[in-house]
């Protein structure tokens, strides 16, 4: 029987000023299974979401799954599909991208040998459901991303984060509803904005890869954090409280989670005892940058 087994990371966007433009995959894991069996669909959630999550045709997961198949003119076959959930959902973690990833990686092995899934169809069918790449770019390809989108897709760049940088998420107990945080953003914003960010974000990207002092000034951001502030109180009074410390710290995603980007480990540590401290139902995560992204590990059988 085909088994195919696919390991995603979780995946923090943004990074400040880079608004649905930057990402960086996290050395946190979500790992989805699919099993060729003899009929039906059996859906099986073990971790984050397993009470909520849909385990009929509507899951995320599988939809992703199904549409890559009906896009390649292929016949689903009955599967089994386990999902160990670890990411966070609704917490700017990327969960819905690794929903999202995970379902084309696992219609990418099942697929094999027959048909190889290119890099740039991965994004383009991600970047189709997700709506925008920022979130699943790292997560399929890891590192830190560029996304991009013009008349003919999405794009991405991949670079290579400085082995200075040491990342920390901080989770809240309370979830944060992308679509409620997009509804926050203006139409428009001040030119001298746009500047402001345009400045930071290419900062920042000197800062991961070859300055990691830099990151403090970098993570500056006035295109969405402020307007989202109002709907995730907590978080900015943290970012506020960590940053006047001298701490990078940013809003993770859509939030609600906080970000750091660290320059050293004695930093990270102190930022993690401020916060047991000081906001004690927040979890902190000391993190790596994942390099890899997804991987798809496709066990016997010949093909669907
Ligand atoms: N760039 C997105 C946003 C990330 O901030 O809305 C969440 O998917």
């Amino acid at each position: 029987m085909t088994r195919v087994i696919v390991k995603i990371p979780a995946t923090s966007a943004n990074l400040g000023p880079g608004f649905d433009t930057l990402g960086m995959a996290l050395s946190f894991y979500d790992q989805y299974e699919a099993e060729v069996i003899s009929s039906g669909l059996e859906i099986k959630i073990v971790g984050e979401g397993e009470a909520d999550i849909p385990t009929d045709e509507s899951n995320l997961i599988f939809s992703t799954l199904k549409l890559v198949f009906d896009r390649m003119g292929k016949t689903l076959p009955p599967l089994r599909i386990t999902c160990h959930n670890n990411i966070p959902h609704g917490r700017g973690m990327g969960s819905s991208g690794a929903a999202v990833t995970g379902g084309i990686m696992l219609a990418a092995g099942l697929l094999q040998p027959e048909i190889v899934l290119t890099e740039q169809q991965l994004l383009d069918f991600a970047t189709e459901i997700e709506g925008h790449p920022d979130n699943v770019a790292p997560a399929l390809f890891g590192g830190l991303t560029i996304a991009w989108k013009d008349e003919t897709g999405p794009h991405h760049k991949k670079l290579s984060v400085h082995r200075g940088i040491s990342p920390l998420v901080l989770v809240p107990p309370n979830q944060m509803s992308t679509k409620l945080a997009r509804s926050l953003q203006p139409e428009s914003v001040p030119h001298t904005d746009a500047v402001f960010n345009v400045s930071r974000s290419a900062l920042l990207v000197a800062a991961l890869t070859q300055s990691p002092e830099l990151t403090f000034a970098a993570t500056e951001d006035r295109l969405h954090q402020n307007y989202r502030a109002s709907a995730m109180p907590e978080t900015s009074r943290l970012i506020e409280e960590l940053r006047a410390k001298g701490h990078p710290a940013v809003v993770s995603g859509a939030g609600p989670s906080v970000l750091v980007l660290e320059d050293d480990p004695a930093k990270r540590a102190e930022a993690i005892k401020f916060v047991e401290r000081e906001f004690s139902t927040w979890k902190a995560l000391p993190l790596a940058v994942d390099f890899k992204g997804a991987s798809v590990e496709r066990q016997s059988g010949s093909g669907v």
